[in-house]
């Protein structure tokens, strides 16, 4: 996208605040004016408190369907798993919350087509992708290296593949699932969504190389077919 527009914040707090107003009302427009709202949302740590604020938010929860943006090939109430962290939020109001790996398995390619093959049946593209950035300039479950090609460069249809990062994150340690390319640059609205000054300098490193960046988000950027709002804090 040539549209990138940062927001900055003076805490974590305040940019809690401020991203769950902004997909509340991104949440409500796609409910007008489609009856619906899908919407992708990554998993770790940043985005917890934005999804405790926009759980308080009154909206017609039950007609928002959520996906992780990624996921670790873990079983469901893992604690590494991210569709239990979001579900344990958005379930309680009455929202559909997917999980894209419904068991745990040593074959994450076949997990990842049977990502694809659900995601198939979601109605694309997504009205939301919420992204957080890895200090490796990782996005999604997209990591720097060969996933990254096959993520970034594959087929236009696929909408996600399992991947096995090299090397591991040490934070998360597993196989993923993760959206690919076309599941997070087709989406209506694209937000990011991360704090300290380290992954702020990738980011701005990334936007600087363009499509030719080493780093996953710099081509998510560069490809992104609208607008894309960076919130930060320090
Ligand atoms: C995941 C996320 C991943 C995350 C970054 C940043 O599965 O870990 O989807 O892409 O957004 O790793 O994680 P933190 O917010 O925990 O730093």
């Amino acid at each position: 996208s040539d549209e990138i527009e940062w927001w900055e914040y003076d805490d974590a707090a305040e940019m809690a605040d401020a991203v769950a107003g902004d997909i509340g009302f991104i949440i409500e427009s796609a409910i007008d004016a489609r009856g619906a709202a899908v919407i992708a949302l990554a998993g770790g740590k940043t985005p917890v408190p934005v999804y405790e604020k926009l759980a308080a938010t009154k909206l017609d929860w039950k007609r928002v369907t959520i996906i992780p943006t990624d996921e670790r090939i873990v079983p469901l109430g893992d604690a590494l798993s991210n569709v239990t962290m979001i579900g344990k939020t958005f379930l309680p109001k009455g929202a559909r919350v997917i999980p894209i790996v419904p068991k745990a398995t040593d074959d994450y390619k076949a997990a990842g087509r049977s990502a694809d093959a659900l995601m198939q049946d979601l109605h694309w593209p997504l009205d939301l992708c919420l992204l957080g950035v890895g200090s490796d300039g990782h996005t999604a479950s997209i990591f720097p290296g060969p996933d990254y090609d096959e993520a970034l460069n594959g087929p236009r249809e696929r909408r996600a593949l399992g991947v096995m990062p090299d090397p591991l994150p040490p934070e998360a340690p597993v196989a993923r699932v993760t959206l690919s390319r076309e599941g997070i640059v087709t989406a209506r609205a694209l937000m990011i969504a991360v704090t300290g000054a380290a992954k702020k300098k990738v980011i701005e490193q990334a936007i600087a190389k363009g499509a030719g960046s080493p780093w996953p988000i710099g081509r998510v950027l560069a490809d992104a077919e609208l607008p894309v709002d960076i919130h930060w804090a320090p």
